[in-house]
């Protein structure tokens, strides 16, 4: 057991339920969001750490078809540019794939950041000037996992080409758009991400990307065996057994 400090069992359980079952979601049900649960999202968002306390982020709330209209023709074009760089297979299976529920989502948020919200100059800024975008990711990621919790679907379309998106969302610079999001209710949330479940990429083996004091240093045993417990218990594996094949080929 960790510090007194630690949540419940079952408040612990729940955390990382909403990790482990949190999907990118590309279809979505018509049904209105609740401007409170949009509430709550955007406040969990707000929560987000960020890099002297910067709060680096702001949320621009996208109702408007005409607005999703201009932003789902970006996302097909840059779709067609992107596709560009795979061949063969690939791109059979890249032009294939849903990418996008912009115009179905009822709810789409552009999650901004103002990298000089504080002036030019910040606290862990000056070896670190991207840590503002960092911060961004981190509120992205808060309102995510929230989102799960409370049945939402979040799916984040970074296929867009960033001065157009600029442009049509009149972002005065510096503002930079960071995320791109389509929110609502979904039919279903998957146990797989779909990306895994195509054979787009697999999920890569925890133990393979842990390190100990250094790039590619050996983990100690008793780490090594935790990684090891910790894959083999969580209950997400379920599924998994094509995997292997997968990889081979
Ligand atoms: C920065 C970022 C950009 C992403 N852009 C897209 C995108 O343009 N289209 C898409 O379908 N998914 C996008 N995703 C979602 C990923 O494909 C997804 O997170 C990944 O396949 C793992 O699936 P999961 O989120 O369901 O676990 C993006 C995710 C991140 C973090």
């Amino acid at each position: 057991m960790f510090g007194g400090s630690a949540f419940s069992p079952e408040q612990r359980a729940g955390v990382y339920e909403a990790i482990r079952k949190r999907r990118d979601a590309r279809v979505f049900l018509p049904d209105p969001l609740p401007e409170e649960g949009l509430a709550r999202l955007l406040h969990a968002a707000h929560h987000g750490p960020s890099v002297g306390y910067m709060q680096p982020w702001n949320f621009i709330v996208i109702r408007s078809a005409e607005v999703k209209t201009q932003i789902k023709a970006l996302f097909l074009r840059a779709r067609q540019v992107e596709a560009g760089d795979f061949t063969g297979e690939r791109h059979n299976l890249y032009t294939s794939l849903k990418l996008e529920g912009i115009v179905e989502a009822p709810i789409n948020l552009c999650v901004t950041c103002d990298p000089t919200r504080f002036g030019p100059v910040g606290l862990g800024h000056h070896f670190a000037p991207e840590a503002p975008f960092y911060s961004t990711c981190c509120a992205v990621q808060n309102l995510w996992l929230a989102a799960r919790a409370e049945g939402i679907g979040v799916g984040w379309v970074s296929i867009l080409e960033r001065e157009e998106l600029q442009r049509i969302l009149q972002l005065p610079s510096p503002i930079t758009p960071v995320a791109y999001l389509c929110l609502g209710y979904v039919p279903e949330f998957v146990q797989r991400p779909v990306l895994e479940e195509v054979g787009w990429a697999p999920r890569l083996p925890l133990a393979a990307l842990v390190y100990e004091e250094r790039w590619e240093g050996e983990q100690t045993e008793a780490l090594r065996h935790a990684l090891q417990h910790e894959v083999q218990t969580c209950g997400c594996q379920k599924g998994r057994a094509n995997d292997a094949t997968r990889e081979k080929s």
